[in-house]
């Protein structure tokens, strides 16, 4: 069963980085300062649609099915989302944040474009294996993907980009050379890695048990049914996490940090 958790985030890693070169460098400059050790991820974030045949517990499945359980619900109102995270009982295991677009609140138009693109789906693709690192099952249009654009950020990334790791999550806790996200930060910006600013360099805090911060998504070529396109990918994250008063790390996220951390893939700023 751990040998299958392995191979799949072993898969979605490769798939994200294919698409976020970023990604890469930041990880093998880490593992640099560390001599060679094994980057440790705290968490791995997804998207999805909240329509049946994909929405958040279809993807949530293929993690139970692996042993994951559910640990957290959260809320974006103003984003139009919802989210859980997943934990496994081996600590060791990245945590899992699946969030999933409302999209019954989106203009009749919105809707339109989203439902098109689902009904391409089979039916059957969200049990399949390879179903979190598939991507888009769909055309769209650049006309299309600038509509969701104005609606929702989400909502283009989705269009674009579709099932796979929208950011993987360096666990700071775990790093050698590095004890703390400032310090992580310095060295990234150094090196040349944009970050993103949004609600602060840095969101959280001790106060809420839980830093965080992350690189603005890399730009990537898409080809959409009319034409070519340079839109944004994925990003990377990094993560400390505090203890608390029972002396154990917290686990959870904060959505006010979450929030901000989900515009590290926005095309207007
Ligand atoms: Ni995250």
């Amino acid at each position: 069963m751990h040998t299958q958790i392995d191979t799949l985030f072993a898969n979605l890693w490769q798939d994200y980085i294919s698409i976020t070169p970023s990604a890469q460098k930041v990880h093998a400059l880490l593992e640099e300062f560390d001599g060679q050790r094994e980057v440790i991820n705290d968490h791995v974030a997804f998207r999805t649609f909240n329509i049946e045949k994909i929405n958040m517990n279809k993807l949530a499945a293929q993690f139970i099915a692996l042993g994951y359980e559910e640990k957290g619900q959260y809320d974006f109102e103003q984003k139009k989302l919802k989210a859980k995270h997943f934990e496994h009982p081996d600590s060791t295991k990245p945590k899992v944040f699946i969030s999933e677009l409302l999209v019954e609140q989106f203009s009749p138009e919105v809707q339109a474009i989203i439902t098109k693109m689902v009904a391409n789906i089979d039916d059957s693709a969200a049990a399949m294996d390879d179903f979190l690192y598939s991507g888009t099952h769909w055309q769209i249009s650049s006309v299309d993907y600038e509509t969701l654009l104005e609606a929702s950020e989400y909502a283009a990334w989705m269009a674009a980009w579709g099932f796979r790791a929208n950011h993987f999550t360096v666990s700071v806790n775990h790093l050698q050379h590095f004890q703390i996200l400032a310090d992580v930060n310095a060295q990234l910006k150094l090196a040349g890695f944009v970050l993103n600013t949004s609600g602060g360099e840095i969101k959280g805090g001790p106060e809420v048990h839980l830093a965080q911060s992350s690189t603005m998504a890399d730009q990537i070529e898409v080809q959409f049914s009319d034409t070519k396109k340079q839109v944004p990918s994925c990003f990377y994250e990094f993560a400390q996490r505090y203890t608390l008063p029972d002396g154990s790390l917290y686990r959870g996220f904060v959505a006010a940090s979450a929030d901000k951390i989900f515009e590290s893939t926005n095309v207007k700023s």
